[in-house]
């Protein structure tokens, strides 16, 4: 694991009129940011069924074992390599299809078929794993470095949407450097700021920021904005006289690309619990109307962007003082969030993804 890389490439010592800035290091290099990651919806995973999923540089497992929890793990036997996501969960152990090796929760081999003591060492990587919001997370490293990206209100007072959003050739750090690109808000999303905001609380694993703002369909609103390691962010705001959450996080994979899933949410009322059936029906649906319209503006931001992040291929190169200090500030953030390595050997199928990563020894 390195704990703290530059993720920053001086291409040149000396300043060059025909040369362009800093290379960005590509995830992969060094590892992967430390982030939670949303992998798949929680609803495509059926109790006593195995699903893999790529991550990162490779593949994991997802399952829910016997109480409902989602657990996930490498996806590669530790005997020799096949993948589990082939296998079958058996009681509370994972089955591998092949010499039927089983493996408890944890990812520890504890059964051979034949009766052989498994080798302690046979235990696949069990990474830190959370349901939310209707996604399955798994933390990117052995202990969670920062909390999962959440609302200030309880799930179980919003009524919400989560889908699938987008999928973009691009590593998260970067696309989600476009919440904090204020240039681009106005230019290609039609914001109007009150005033650009300046004033960002930058912690270790988050950002955090206030900006005031119109939006096309939405009207105007005051945005309580978080950058969440460098893979999600969380808006809250009032929008037409309802308190309303949008979240996007995304998965890297690698490629580079990114996959997005997107939570529009708002606070249930109490219209929407008592008073005559009539009136509750109508507030659910007020509710049901707006998170849709919550909804199709996430997904419309993720349109106007989609086509623009296909043809990136950014440096740090010469940003605009004022105008781009909140993007300067993310990528201060970014170039120094740290990555790990510890689970990559063993998510990865080194053996099909090219002879050139095997080394010999
Ligand atoms: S490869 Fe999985 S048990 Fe042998
Ligand atoms: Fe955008």
């Amino acid at each position: 694991m390195t704990d703290d890389v530059t993720n920053l490439v001086n291409t040149t010592s000396s300043e060059s009129r025909f040369q362009r800035g800093k290379r960005f290091v590509p995830q992969g290099v060094n590892g992967y940011d430390e982030n939670w990651y949303p992998i798949c919806l929680a609803k495509e995973v059926k109790p006593g069924k195995l699903h893999g999923f790529k991550y990162l540089n490779g593949k994991v497992i997802v399952f829910r074992t016997h109480d409902g929890k989602a657990q996930v793990l490498s996806a590669y036997c530790r005997h020799l390599g096949v993948d589990l996501s082939e296998g079958s969960v058996v009681g509370s152990t994972i089955r591998c299809p092949y010499h039927h090796w089983d493996y408890d929760q944890t990812g520890q081999c504890v059964k051979t078929a034949i009766g052989a003591e498994p080798p302690p060492r046979a235990k696949l990587f069990e990474f830190p794993t959370r349901e939310s919001f209707g996604l399955i997370w798994a933390y990117n490293g052995e202990e969670p470095g920062y909390d999962l990206p959440v609302f200030p209100v309880p799930e179980h007072e919003l009524e919400y949407i989560v889908c699938r959003a987008s999928e973009v050739p691009m590593d998260p750090f970067m696309l989600f450097s476009n919440t904090m690109d204020l240039q681009h808000l106005i230019s290609l999303h039609k914001a109007k700021f009150d005033s650009l905001p300046d004033k960002f609380e930058v912690g270790e694993r988050t950002i955090s920021y206030s900006q005031a703002m119109s939006m096309p369909k939405l009207g105007h609103s005051t945005q309580q904005v978080t950058c969440h390691g460098t893979n999600c962010i969380t808006l809250v705001s009032e929008v037409k006289g309802r308190e309303t959450f949008m979240m996007s996080a995304g998965l890297a994979i690698r490629g580079p690309l990114t996959k997005t899933f997107n939570v529009s949410a708002t606070r249930r009322t109490e219209a929407s619990t008592c008073g005559s059936v009539l009136s509750q029906m109508r507030e659910r649906l007020a509710i049901r109307a707006h998170i849709k319209l919550v909804d199709a503006f996430g997904k419309r931001l993720n349109a106007e962007d989609d086509p623009i992040f296909r043809t990136m291929s950014p440096r740090m190169d010469r940003l605009a003082g004022n105008a781009d200090k909140a993007l300067k500030t993310y990528f201060d953030f970014a170039t120094s969030y740290p990555r790990s390595t510890i689970a990559q050997d063993l998510i990865c199928n080194d053996y099909r993804d090219g002879a050139q990563r095997i080394e010999v020894v």
